[in-house]
């Protein structure tokens, strides 16, 4: 059975020794990089310029999650930096199908993210046009938070969607994911996690996210892990 995909979220990370800490986790599948821009949460990041120097040293690809208002204008910059993946927030986004088609034609997988009270069932019809479905388990801006499970119900549905039409759009969850809510969500039918104190906040950060793919992996139902 195919392992699940544990990217660490560098929002935990030190952000004075960057390249020390995106070694720590080189065991990860991607690094999952917060962009915020403090208008579409109440949080500030980095840009691209720094997102720029962290591909260029990352021992992993990246998955970058844009937290960040109009998104169709400045998504498309973050996928010529050569990005492995780039997730825009369905949201901030008034052409969801044109910004994905965009990013796929500039060479990035194209993810889309719901906040936690987005409802999946108006964006169902475009997820061919999607690698990735980031589905939100905690409100976006900060780490650290609890993971909500009045998402649980949504991941299931997406699950189905994206099982009974035969696409293979990833399921990812992010924002309040450990070793116990790993289990919940994957349950539910996620296959990307994303996980920023529970693997960053460890003593040995490599441990951690062996940890977490095993209980993923484990709990991974078979359709999603196909
Ligand atoms: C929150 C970010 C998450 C965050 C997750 O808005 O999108 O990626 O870093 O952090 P934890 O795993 O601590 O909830
Ligand atoms: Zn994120």
């Amino acid at each position: 059975m195919k392992q699940c995909c544990i990217n660490p979220s560098i929002l935990s990370a030190d952000f004075v020794n960057l390249a020390a800490e995106l070694q720590r986790i080189s065991t990860a599948d991607a690094v999952h990089v917060d962009v915020m821009d403090n208008h579409f949460v109440p949080n500030l990041t980095i840009g691209l310029p720094v997102v720029q120097r962290i591909q260029a040293v990352s021992p992993v690809p990246l998955d970058a999650h844009l937290m960040i208002a109009d998104a169709d204008r400045w998504a498309p910059g973050f996928a010529d930096a050569g990005l492995a993946s780039v997730t825009f927030h369905a949201e901030a986004s008034i052409a969801p199908v044109k910004l994905a088609r965009e990013l796929r034609t500039r060479g990035s997988k194209a993810g889309m993210a719901l906040r936690p009270a987005t409802p999946v069932e108006p964006y169902l019809d475009m997820l061919s046009e999607l690698d990735m479905l980031l589905i939100m388990t905690v409100e976006p801006g900060f780490g650290g938070q609890a993971f909500l499970d009045i998402t649980l119900p949504k991941i299931r549905r997406a699950r189905a969607a994206i099982d009974g039409s035969g696409m293979g759009v990833a399921i990812q969850v992010d924002g309040g994911i450990t070793e116990e809510t790993i289990v919940r969500a994957a349950e539910a039918g996620a296959n990307v996690f994303v996980a920023g104190s529970a693997v960053y906040g460890a003593e040995d950060p490599a441990a951690a996210i062996g940890r977490l793919r095993e209980q993923g992996t484990r709990t991974l139902r078979p359709a999603a892990a196909e």
